[in-house]
């Protein structure tokens, strides 16, 4: 018989969708696919050009369990862009950030302990802590508190087993970025009660009209607390080639670096020589520019549409995500099918209009859809069409 927490946790959805995405491609099907997380921007040359000479110079070897020196030693540069001083040492990196924050779960907290997420979270948080075996502390937010937790908040719902409040700026799956303010307020009830933070910033170089704000830059007290995570598979977009990296105190780096040892043993080698010059060059910034630019058009332009539609959604202000409230079409129907939460909604739109999204029940809110939003504008465009035209066809 296999373990319990098997059947507490899910595929990730996103990949759930993708999966069906690409049966029905495969079928000759043209589908809009706003539902994986995955920038489409094509990979930079740089990153290219390194990672061939690594393949022909022989890098197949495993790398030191922390990662590269020079690699790492190029992310505590690129991080003093946010204000944190961390020296190489306090850099670990892994096959991706994913697996770090689960091993920070394993890291921080005894089973049977407190993990305190927002909602909406995003999916792998979630099923990342049951498989920790801990509990969920869930903090909800809504549009009318622009999906964001306050300190009061946090104050409010922390018991004795609250190990950790993980925080995730630019957000996935709203778009909604934290503002210093706001991080300040939730930095000092962190300290208050002796949290730790986990500090996703996987999008921080996706910010439309403000700046990024790392809430380790918030003051030592909390940077002592605090675990930053990042990598390069959306700003790079090399997700497949899996690279991550965390920054923090040096007693937290050794005890991953002890769980990364034994269990993906180090990041991938091709992945971490192609990146090691990369960040902080020339073409690094104009790639990333370009990028984040392209994803604040398509942005704005589907906000504006979901407004005009009259369907209630917080405005991104980073990220490539958009979070809109479906949960007025609930009830509703086509062809004889039911719409009655978010999972009927998104099944009927890819069935309909070939449509992908993802319910926002995976979130943890069940009123609302996800839609990523790195994709070519064009498609944007089109999907904005068939989503409208989904609308007018459901029936009270
Ligand atoms: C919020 C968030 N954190 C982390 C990740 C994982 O990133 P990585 O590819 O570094 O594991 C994702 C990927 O979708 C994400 O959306």
């Amino acid at each position: 018989m296999l373990s319990s927490v098997v059947g507490q946790i899910t595929d990730s959805a996103t990949f759930v969708i993708n999966k069906k995405v690409m049966e029905l491609r495969n079928k000759g099907v043209k589908v809009v696919n706003f539902g994986l997380g995955e920038s489409n921007f094509g990979i930079p040359p740089s990153i290219v050009r390194n990672a061939k000479n690594a393949i022909s110079h022989n890098a197949g070897y495993y790398g030191p369990v922390k990662g590269l020196k020079k690699l790492r030693t190029s992310i505590s540069e690129y991080l003093k862009k946010y204000g944190l001083e961390y020296n190489a040492d306090n850099i670990i990196m892994d096959a991706g950030s994913k697996h770090l924050i689960y091993c920070l779960m394993m890291i921080l907290a005894e089973p049977g302990d407190e993990a305190m997420l927002q909602t909406p979270y995003w999916v792998s948080y979630y099923d990342q802590a049951i498989l920790s075996r801990l509990n969920l502390n869930l903090l909800r937010t809504s549009e009318e508190t622009g999906f964001k937790v306050t300190g009061q908040q946090l104050n409010d719902s922390v018991t004795e087993k609250t190990r950790f409040f993980l925080i995730n700026s630019p957000n996935n799956p709203t778009g909604v970025m934290y503002s210093r303010k706001e991080l300040k307020d939730i930095a000092k009830a962190a300290v208050d009660n002796g949290l730790f933070i986990i500090s996703d910033e996987i999008y921080s170089e996706y910010t439309f009209d403000s700046e990024h704000v790392s809430i380790a830059s918030l003051g030592q007290d909390i940077k002592e607390r605090t675990i930053v995570t990042g990598g390069f598979s959306k700003s790079h977009s090399i997700g497949g080639w899996r690279l991550g990296f965390a920054a923090a105190e040096p007693e937290i780096i050794d005890a991953l670096a002890k769980v990364v040892s034994n269990t993906t043993s180090c990041a991938p080698i091709i992945s971490q020589k192609a990146c090691v010059d990369t960040l902080g060059s020339e073409e690094d910034s104009s790639y990333v520019k370009d990028s984040v630019e392209k994803c604040k058009v398509n942005a704005d332009y589907i906000h504006k549409f979901f407004v005009k539609e009259g369907i209630t959604c917080v405005k991104p202000n980073g990220a490539f995500y958009i979070f809109p409230n479906v949960s007025s079409f609930f009830g509703k129907s086509l062809k004889g099918k039911v719409i009655r939460d978010s999972t009927d909604f998104a099944k009927l739109l890819l069935e309909e209009e070939m449509v992908a999204a993802l319910p926002g029940s995976d979130f943890g809110v069940d009123s609302n859809i996800r839609l990523a939003l790195a994709v070519p504008f064009e498609e944007v465009q089109e999907g904005c069409e068939r989503i409208k035209s989904f609308l007018s066809k459901l029936k009270d």
